[in-house]
């Protein structure tokens, strides 16, 4: 299996690129972003509170993620390889799920880390709050979600590369000049 997490800020491009990856080389895209959007536009309890993390930029905890992971992956039976976009979050989320793959004797193949500056992430995520209709969208919340991603996610970074695992992706190009610098990473690996 190729096992991809594609790691980056706020706005750096992981969603976009996702969607190209998963159809170029039929793997399983997983976005806790977007599973934890499809709860609050379903209204359900689980999304109400998940809306008042996202809301302020917080991380959801832990354990509830890593819980909805673990559902997410044993949906997926038999597939060629997974996209995991936005987790790992935390170092403890880089653990468990190398643990969850490890029991389908399975590790994490690669981490494509999009690198683009601080202005473009702002100004990407304020364009796209015009409309988005995401909650977290909005300048003030933008801050905390960067601040979280330097605090909390962005110590990943190292976790990976001492596994050197970790490929940084130049992420501000044009989104196809982004996908070139992904295929050309994914086609060495494949061989
Ligand atoms: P999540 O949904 O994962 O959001 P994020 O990481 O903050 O990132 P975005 O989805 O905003 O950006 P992206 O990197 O996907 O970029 P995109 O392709 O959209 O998480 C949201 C929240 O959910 C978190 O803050 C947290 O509260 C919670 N959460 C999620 N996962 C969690 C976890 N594991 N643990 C705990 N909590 C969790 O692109 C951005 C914009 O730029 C788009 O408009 C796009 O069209 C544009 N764009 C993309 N590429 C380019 C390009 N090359 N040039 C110009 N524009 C571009
Ligand atoms: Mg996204």
């Amino acid at each position: 299996m190729l096992n991809i997490v594609i790691f980056g800020a706020p706005g750096s491009g992981k969603g976009t690129q996702s969607t190209k990856i998963s159809e170029k080389y039929a793997l399983e895209h997983i976005s806790t972003g977007d599973m934890l959007r499809a709860e609050i536009k379903a209204n359900t309890e689980f999304g109400k509170k998940a809306n008042s993390y996202i809301s302020k930029g917080y991380l959801i905890p832990d354990e509830v993620m890593i819980d909805k992971l673990d559902d997410l992956m044993k949906k997926k039976n038999g597939v060629k390889g997974f996209i995991f976009d936005g987790f790992p979050r935390t170092i403890a989320q880089g653990k468990a799920l190398d643990e969850m793959l490890e029991k389908y004797d399975e590790k994490v193949t690669v981490v494509l880390s999009l690198e683009v500056e601080e202005d473009e992430l702002v100004d990407r995520i304020l364009k796209r709050g015009e409309i988005s209709g995401r909650s977290d969208d909005n300048r003030e919340t933008v801050e905390a979600r960067l601040n979280v991603y330097h605090n909390q996610t962005e110590p990943l970074k190292n976790y990976y590369s001492e596994q050197f695992k970790l490929v940084r992706i130049p992420g501000q190009g044009t989104i196809d000049e982004v996908f070139e610098s992904i295929s050309t990473v994914l086609d060495r690996i494949i061989g």
